[in-house]
């Protein structure tokens, strides 16, 4: 089993929020923590909610697809779900989307202000299985300290 610091990279995330409240450097900087501070990643990033549907927002790893349908893929199954979705197996998980065939598992976390959606925050890896139930509560609640130290765009 991999095991991460969660406490560090929570501390290093608190660390370069300092100050800043800018959704999309605040978010551009988790992306490289976290991809550069998991093991075992092929991609992590940001998708927003606007007009209706999800946009690629910044991230690290190799170019994603940009738009995604309300209510598709993972991602769009998470932020509709209001839930983590974390998915073993991707090409077991009806209409997962493919943006890079390398990947094998994903994690998403809706992103919400209040009752308005933001986006989700969306992890990959190329090992089947690779998000466990620590992996989850650690990243969830980096994304809560990423959501107290924003000012939301306007989607
Ligand atoms: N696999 C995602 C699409 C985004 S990429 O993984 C970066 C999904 O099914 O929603």
């Amino acid at each position: 089993m991999i095991s991460t610091d969660y406490a560090l990279l929570h501390r290093q995330s608190a660390a370069l929020f300092e100050g800043i409240r800018d959704q999309t450097a605040n978010a551009a900087n988790l992306a490289a923590i976290i991809y550069h501070g998991v093991e075992g990643l092929n991609w992590a990033g940001f998708y927003w909610w606007k007009d209706g549907g999800l946009i690629l927002g910044p991230f690290q790893g190799r170019p994603a697809c940009v738009r995604i349908a309300a209510g598709r893929g993972v991602c769009g199954a998470a932020l509709h779900g209001r839930r983590t979705l974390r998915v073993p197996d991707v090409q077991a998980f009806p209409g997962h989307i493919a943006c890079d065939p390398k990947s094998r598992s994903e994690m998403v976390i809706p992103l919400f202000v209040g009752e308005r959606p933001l986006g989700v925050f969306d992890l990959d890896s190329p090992r089947p299985g690779r998000f466990s139930p620590e992996d989850q509560t650690g990243l969830e609640a980096i994304a809560a300290l990423f959501l107290a130290n924003i000012d939301p765009e306007s989607g």
